[in-house]
């Protein structure tokens, strides 16, 4: 199981026991469904409650798009993207864009921007390919999603013939309402649901990650199983000190109360940058509001280091970092030894690239620590779809109760529609009349 280790986390113990209370109502209000935002608390026991027929259904579906498709185009935002592109990423060789022989299809993301450019390259390059599409989308009406899926599936039924088309066009939406779900059931598209208890960025467990992850070719029967493991052991009737969950929600808090507004989440492998993205969007989403939150940043060392780096040791103190860290890369590649030794670096041959990593690792927490910076530290020992189940889950109910030991309702967003009413009314979209009305006074 992953671990967590908050020795270096610059706060007294006292100060994290504080929140004991506090997280046991939590947990409990989680459990009993009696917290705010009770209706999408589908998640909790979601790892545990998928069955392995529901593991076949979407495999299954997965293998058609496999069969029929050299690229498949993920379409969708926020919590309908950013769980399927993390996982990928972190279980996909680095290269795969550049060393793919055809025996997967590449997998493609859309729906997530409104870059004109970035959809034009995109439909360009799909011209000679062939393509499907996985349509997420909760709501289905969300604008970005929908623009890219218009595109998108014109140009699929226009290369493919609008009867193929259907076969690797797939739905995931809701069960009765939004356009995404009026265009499946007409035009005959498979199709699968996501729980109407079950928030966006909570949703990577549904068939919005799932579905897009198994058409990777990852193994999703052992990503469930991890996340149902860590559900085990983060449960209400596991004690305060044992509890993962308790334990970040309660030290992220503690931290906070005591000035440090800004949580970073760090990294010492590239491939987890989206899962930094996917952190990024729950802590976010979840927190952010009624004028109170840590605000989530991320960071990808040792990269960043040579540019955030000098912030972090020297700049504001109101920063802690949590560093996510691998303990066994998937490859080994040793350092050669070089007679000539022009670049001095003889005094790593033979040692592991990872070795160079783990030590960069090590001294840089060192460095902050002295430099101020609290330091919490995820241990994982493998970048598989098994640890990452449980990653997955462990942020996920650590920041339910970490939402609510901040007295905000963690499974609502109600912040995100400030600027959809806005862009809505500058277009002129039927029903905003009064809005763009008062817009345009303002202009
Ligand atoms: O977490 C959330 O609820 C949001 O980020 C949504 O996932 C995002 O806005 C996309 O919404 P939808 O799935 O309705 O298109």
């Amino acid at each position: 199981m992953i671990k967590l280790d908050i020795t270096k986390a610059l706060i007294s113990a006292d100060k994290i026991a504080a929140f004991e209370c506090k997280v046991a109502e939590a947990q409990k209000a989680l459990e009993e469904g009696t917290c705010a935002g009770n209706d999408f608390l589908g998640w909790l026991h979601l790892p545990s409650s998928i069955t392995p027929e529901f593991i076949a259904e979407i495999q299954a579906c997965a293998n058609t798009l496999r069969e029929m498709c050299d690229t498949v185009i993920v379409a969708g935002i926020g919590g309908s993207y950013l769980g399927a592109r993390a996982v990928i990423e972190a279980l996909s060789n680095s290269f795969q864009w550049l060393t793919n022989k055809g025996e997967t299809p590449n997998i493609l993301f859309a729906g997530n921007n409104i870059g004109e450019d970035y959809l034009y390259e995109l439909t360009t390059y799909l011209k000679d390919k062939k393509f499907g599409v996985i349509n997420i989308s909760k709501s289905g009406t969300t604008t970005e999603t929908a623009l890219a899926f218009r595109l998108l599936k014109k140009q699929c039924e226009e290369q493919r013939g609008k009867e193929e088309a259907r076969k690797v066009i797939v739905a995931v939406t809701d069960a009765k309402k939004g356009a995404a779900r009026t265009t499946a059931d007409k035009e005959g598209y498979t199709s699968f649901i996501i729980p109407d208890n079950v928030g966006g960025r909570f949703s990577v467990l549904t068939p919005v990650g799932l579905l897009p992850i198994a058409v990777a070719g990852f193994d999703i029967a052992a990503l469930v199983k991890g996340a149902a493991d860590m559900e085990a052991q983060t449960g209400i009737d596991v004690p305060f000190t044992e509890n993962m969950c308790a334990q970040y929600a309660a030290t992220r808090n503690a931290l906070y109360a005591d000035g440090k507004k800004i949580e970073i989440l760090v990294n010492y492998q590239p491939k987890l940058h989206f899962m930094s993205e996917w952190w990024k969007q729950l802590y976010g989403e979840s927190e952010g509001k009624d004028g109170k939150g840590i605000f989530p940043a991320s960071v990808d060392f040792t990269t960043d280091l040579h540019s955030m780096g000098q912030w972090i040791q020297e700049g504001e103190r109101t920063i802690f970092e949590t560093v996510v860290s691998i303990a066994t890369p998937e490859h080994t590649l040793l350092f050669p030894s070089d007679e000539e030794n022009l670049d001095g670096l003889n005094f790593l041959a033979g040692k592991r690239v990872d070795e160079v990593n783990k030590n960069a690792e090590l001294g840089t927490q060192l460095a902050h620590v002295d430099g101020g910076v609290p330091n919490m530290r995820i241990l994982v020992d493998r970048l598989d779809e098994y640890h990452l189940g449980q990653l997955i889950y462990f942020f996920e109910r650590a920041c339910g109760i970490s939402g609510l030991l901040i007295d905000v309702n963690p499974f609502n967003q109600p912040g995100v529609e400030a600027y959809k009413k806005n862009m809505f009314a500058l277009l002129g979209k039927p029903g905003y009349e009064k809005e763009t009305e008062a817009i345009k006074a303002r202009l």
